[in-house]
């Protein structure tokens, strides 16, 4: 199973994404490949925002070994499941796919906690630490119902 956390500018939510569910595959020994991926490439080669960095490591998640990098239409491919964490995330993949194979794996990360609402992780950018703090709770939740769901279906809970 290979999974891929979709932001804008891949250094702020889908690096924490990307990071807590690394943790939580490593902890639980899944079968499980993880990476991240921006749909700008603005911030490409940069470390996650500093402020994630601290808060993620905060709660005990280290983001240290990620790089900022743009999504490519080979993702679309090679990833089982992308899981976008807004609204304009989603939009913006969907529309990068060509095949409806592609499309049925793109899924609004939150649809995990709150199914079928379409809800976003808010953009923690311009805004102060708890914004932050937020997000962790956020996919903190939306991490654990990826590791139980991938436990469920092999049989090992
Ligand atoms: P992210 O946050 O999409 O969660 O990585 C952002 C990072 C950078 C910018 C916007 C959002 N930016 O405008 O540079």
């Amino acid at each position: 199973m290979k999974v891929l956390m979709v932001c804008l500018g891949n250094i702020c939510r889908s690096p924490l994404a990307d990071g807590l569910l690394r943790k939580k595959v490593s902890e639980n020994q899944l079968n499980m490949e993880v990476d991240s991926a921006g749909t700008s490439g603005h911030h490409k080669g940069e470390l996650p925002d500093a402020r994630m960095m601290k808060t993620a490591s905060e709660f005990g998640v280290d983001l240290s070994f990620l790089r900022s990098r743009p999504i490519v239409k080979s993702d679309l491919d090679y990833f089982d499941v992308i899981y976008t964490m807004d609204r304009e995330n989603y939009w913006n993949v969907y529309d990068l796919c060509e095949t409806e194979e592609q499309r049925k794996k793109v899924v609004p990360i939150l649809d995990l906690i709150y199914p079928e609402e379409n809800k976003s992780v808010p953009d923690p950018y311009y805004g102060g630490k708890q914004g932050f703090v937020d997000v962790y709770e956020m996919l903190d939740k939306a991490t654990d119902v990826i590791v139980n769901n991938y436990l469920k279906e092999n049989g090992k809970r």
